[in-house]
């Protein structure tokens, strides 16, 4: 990164800001400030340990904002398929600023092309902008902004290498007087936020590729093996009635059929779970119910399936996930747990979507270990690429209790 753009023309230094001692030595020469360098920290632990870009975008909105007296905070991340526009992301509105709320309303809305408005600035050049006016706006929020009192504005790229992927930008009701430093913190922060967007990226990719495999056996079972048992079961019900009036021959036969029909079943069940189906909103609740269902007749096990979920939402990409990591939960439960029961529950209170897969057995071992097994973490996996927090671990009563919970709406 290398040219800092100020569009009142050169940077004015902040009185001090030159002073020598600790700090991080800008490009310019300038260093930041011990309590930006504090700052720097936070966000980088947060970026590391974050389980979502979420909530990492969330904290670094909110620390750089409150620390550099900006009253509002937007992102913005590449999408559309590779259209190159910026869509709203996470934003932040400092609570003593409720004059900048319709400004965020507006924003929500908003798209931004290379070169369009300030975000779409940052698009094309890659560069922070340290300080610029409301008129750096696009048209349609230019005078929305003015409104809501902008007076100054600042933004910076998220990065991978060097690609811009993402912009943060922050706005004030007064002038705020730029660091020149602040290139340097902008500069590392962009990089980190870079690097939760890659870690998502590869989670999604990871957990797509594990659905592609899943859908082919579940394919392989269904119209492979599945069919073939149905060729049997019907070749030994023929065999029946060609054994009549033979006692014990046809006693074996029976027992061969039902055989045959209960694996059937099983394989029809385990392809049906296989099979990635896509879900939203409106399909989560039944998708569940038909898991407990199923697992119930396969399996033997008494599978039930509460919905509690009241006005949640949630996007398909994440009740698809839901689904998934029930799937999972359940069949850990049917395999490991000798349990007796099983529940499957699904809630909503204020905007949090939980799923909850609880059994009677044995207990998950505590802490859970993941062993050669990959489904707790692929379980995990893909609660992180939704920003869905996972707990698994014993119940008090015994037994195992999976919780995933996701923001469902806006989160505010
Ligand atoms: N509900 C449960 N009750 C008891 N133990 C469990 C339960 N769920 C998981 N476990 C334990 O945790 C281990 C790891 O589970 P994980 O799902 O990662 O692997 P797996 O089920 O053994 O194999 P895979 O899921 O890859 O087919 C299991 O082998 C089991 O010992
Ligand atoms: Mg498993």
């Amino acid at each position: 990164m290398g040219k800092v753009t100020d569009d009142r023309g050169p940077v004015r230094p902040r009185s001090g800001s030159r002073r020598r001692g600790a700090g991080a030595e800008a490009p310019n020469g300038s260093r930041l400030s011990p309590s930006w360098l504090t700052v720097l920290q936070d966000v980088t632990r947060a970026s590391n340990e974050a389980l979502s870009l979420h909530d990492a975008v969330r904290h670094a909105l909110r620390r750089i904002s409150g620390h550099g007296g900006w009253g509002f905070a937007q992102s913005y991340l590449l999408g559309g398929a590779g259209a190159g526009v910026l869509l709203p992301f996470e934003s932040w509105l400092e609570p003593a600023f409720p004059a900048f709320r319709h400004l965020r309303t507006a924003i929500r809305t908003m798209r931004f092309r290379r070169g369009q408005g300030l975000p779409g600035g940052i698009l094309e050049s890659g560069e922070p902008v340290l300080i610029a006016g409301p008129d750096r706006c696009s048209p349609a929020l230019a005078r929305i902004a003015r409104d809501a009192g902008v007076a100054s504005m600042t933004a910076f790229p998220v990065l991978v290498g060097t690609q811009t992927v993402g912009v943060l930008e922050f706005y004030a009701d007064r002038v705020v007087e730029p660091e020149p430093a602040l290139a340097e913190l902008y500069r590392h922060v962009g990089t980190q936020l870079g690097r939760v967007v890659e870690r998502v990226q590869f989670q999604e990719e990871f957990a797509s590729a594990i659905g592609e495999e899943q859908r082919e056996l579940g394919q392989e079972l269904h119209d492979g093996i599945g069919q073939q048992l149905a060729g049997l079961e019907l070749m030994c019900r023929s065999l029946i009635e060609s054994l009549y009036g033979r006692k014990a021959a046809l006693a074996a036969a029976h027992k061969v059929s039902d055989g045959i029909h209960a694996v059937s079943q099983k394989v029809s069940a385990l392809a049906h779970g296989l099979y990635p189906v896509a879900v939203d909103a409106e399909g989560l609740g039944p998708a569940l119910r038909n898991l407990a269902e199923s697992t119930t007749i396969a399996h033997g096990i008494e599978c039930v399936f509460v919905n509690e979920r009241a006005s949640c939402a949630p996007e398909s990409r994440v009740a698809t996930q839901m689904v998934r990591i029930a799937q999972e939960a359940v069949t850990n439960a049917v395999r490991h747990a000798k349990a007796g029961r099983i529940a499957v529950s699904l809630h909503c209170a204020a905007n949090v979507l939980t799923l909850d897969v609880t059994d009677d057995g044995i207990g998950v071992p505590d802490p859970p270990r993941e062993g050669k097994g990959l489904g707790l973490r692929i379980m995990r996996n893909r609660a992180a690429s939704v920003g869905a927090t996972l707990s698994i671990a014993r119940a008090p009563q015994g037994g195992t209790r999976v919780v995933c919970s996701v923001l469902c709406g806006d989160g505010e």
